[in-house]
């Protein structure tokens, strides 16, 4: 399977358009009066798709399958009683598919059929494509569980604070954050390079906006990251360089993965906004709200 985009309710979706098309330097993929959806430069349709709504809220993130990885999902959730629901896509791209929710109450949807587009060149600064989407979970292992259980994904490695799933060669396309609360943790975009993610911070630094996490280098994955509070509230990432892994990748451990003192990257440069980042965090929950939170 393979990470397409991430659909967000939220009440300003016209401002947090101008943010990402502007500074952070995506391409406008069309939309109407409440909706509005914003591409990268790689084949994908739109990476993000904004529609207007009271509370900010993770609509869905959707995974292209195809209808064979889809039919296999739905077996499976017939098996074990988890509600699946069947659904077409209106969103550039079409396609059609299953939703269904982690235990969380994050919505997952799989499409197959979805259409692509053609890649365009000359825009080193706008992002390829969606690289992660990190969660915030209640309980981060039986999240991961399901991942793997149900849509067939792998844990790649664990840390102290995430589990990190591949549904791909890519280390992690999707990480639950041990978090004790069910929302949105970041998104990330991958950049051609990291000259790309450099001056992407160079362009947030010109409207006065510095990275909340970054310039750094990742443990688990090895990509390179810068992490901002966006003014619309989500944490967005530029990352670049996520590590390939084959099937027979050793799934780290949190001992593994531990970092000498003074050190939370490979590099050792950048500080951390805990508190901003940890506020940020909490801002886009699922429609659905875990029973046990
Ligand atoms: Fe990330």
């Amino acid at each position: 399977m393979e990470l397409r985009s991430i659909e967000l309710d939220l009440p300003d979706p016209d401002g947090a358009a101008r943010f990402l098309t502007g500074t952070w330097g995506l391409g406008d993929a069309g939309g109407d009066t409440d909706s509005s959806y914003l591409r990268g430069s790689g084949d994908q349709p739109y990476l993000v798709g904004l529609h207007r709504a009271d509370h900010p809220l993770v609509r869905s993130v959707t995974f292209l399958a195809n209808a064979e990885e889809i039919e296999a999902v739905r077996l499976r959730a017939a098996q074990r009683d988890v509600a699946v629901a069947e659904v077409s896509s209106a969103d550039p791209g079409a396609g059609a598919g299953i939703t269904l929710s982690l235990p969380d109450g994050a919505v997952i949807r799989l499409l197959a059929g979805a259409g692509r587009v053609a890649p365009v060149a000359g825009f080193p600064d706008r992002a390829v494509r969606l690289t992660h989407v990190v969660l915030n979970a209640v309980d981060a292992e039986a999240t991961a569980r399901f991942a793997e259980d149900m849509l067939g994904f792998r844990v790649s490695d664990r840390t102290k604070g995430m589990v990190f799933v591949r549904c791909n060669s890519s280390h992690h396309s999707i990480a639950f954050a041990r978090a004790g609360f069910a929302s949105l943790n970041h998104i990330a975009f991958e950049m051609a390079d990291m000259d790309a993610v450099m001056r992407g911070i160079g362009r947030l630094r010109d409207v006065g906006m510095v990275p909340a996490w970054g310039p750094g280098r990742h443990g688990p994955g090895a990509n390179v990251f810068a992490y901002f509070i966006a003014p619309f509230g989500a944490v967005v990432e530029f990352s670049t360089a996520v590590e390939v892994v084959g099937e027979d990748y050793r799934t780290g451990t949190p001992e593994d993965w531990s970092w000498p003192p003074n050190r939370i990257d490979q590099w050792g440069i950048s500080g951390k906004d805990m508190a901003a980042l940890g506020e940020a965090e909490r801002v886009f929950r699922f429609r659905r709200r875990p029973n046990n939170e």
